[in-house]
């Protein structure tokens, strides 16, 4: 398939932004439409996709979407801004939010981390798969869901329920519409970890080394190109998954 109306959310983060730049190069687009939480880091993305690619129209939308009142609204803008009878071919769920939730912690801090890594996109996708005609969904799960670290449950638990999703959505939406999920290993280590830290979670990795932003963007590629792709869990990940003996 050859996108043309495109939804981002989690557009301003690491992969969501890759994806709007390398998505405007692959395919000429009609619409692309940004939904992200952050106005500064959304006014830049545009701004540099306006002056590097030719996109027919560029649509920002800013919203925390943890809020229900918020991600009605997000809807409407939409709506609003696009017309009623727009019908995205490509939403791309690129959000999240990788923080831990500690047992006998704060239950909106579980809800809340539960909320925009699972809820969001189960929702949304169910909203944006009754306007769409033909496409693809495409969901961001973790590969590290066979390993899952410690303190980490509200992000697991809503990976799961994205994998699940998955294949349910591209049962029921079949034929038109293909559903997937790219699951990517361990790629950015934060800055403040320690010096070893690269070896070690290298050593993790079956094959021997980190990943990077690039591999999941051939990936997404091959997903969107590849119509006979849907229900799937693509693990981008070295075959860390496959590793039961993780011992970080
Ligand atoms: N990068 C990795 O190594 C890796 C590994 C495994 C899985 N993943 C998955 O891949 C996806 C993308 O990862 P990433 O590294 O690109 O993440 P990221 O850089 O942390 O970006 C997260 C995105 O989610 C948005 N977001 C967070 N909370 C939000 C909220 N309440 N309302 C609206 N938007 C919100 C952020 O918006 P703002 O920036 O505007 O706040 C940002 O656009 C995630 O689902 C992640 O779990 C990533």
């Amino acid at each position: 398939m050859k996108p043309e109306k495109v939804i981002i959310y989690g557009a301003t983060g690491k992969l969501g932004s890759g994806i709007a730049s390398r998505l405007s190069s692959w395919f000429p687009l009609k619409n692309l439409l940004l939904s992200g939480r952050n106005p500064q880091k959304l006014q830049e993305l545009e701004a540099l996709l306006q002056s590097e690619s030719k996109i027919g129209k560029i649509s920002v939308f800013t919203k925390d979407l943890v809020s229900t009142a918020q991600r009605e609204e997000n809807r409407q803008e939409i709506n609003h801004e696009l017309g009623e009878d727009f019908h995205p071919d490509l939403v791309i769920f690129a959000l999240g939010n990788h923080v831990k939730t500690v047992k006998g912690g704060v239950p909106r801090k579980f809800r809340d981390v539960f909320t925009v890594n699972g809820l969001v996109p189960l929702e949304e996708s169910y909203y944006w798969s009754g306007k769409m005609k033909k496409g693809l969904i495409v969901f961001f799960s973790d590969a590290m869901l066979s390993n899952p670290l410690r303190d980490y449950s509200a992000y697991y638990c809503a990976k799961a329920a994205l994998e699940q999703m998955t294949k349910l959505l591209a049962f029921e939406l079949a034929p038109q519409i293909r559903v997937n999920a790219i699951a990517p290993g361990i790629m950015n280590l934060k800055s403040k970890a320690a010096s070893d830290a690269k070896t070690r979670w290298s050593s993790q990795v079956p094959l021997g080394r980190l990943g990077g932003e690039d591999k999941i963007y051939r990936a997404l590629k091959y997903m969107i190109s590849e119509d006979y792709l849907s229900g799937e869990i693509l693990r981008i990940d070295g075959a860390l998954h496959t590793n039961n003996f993780l011992s970080i």
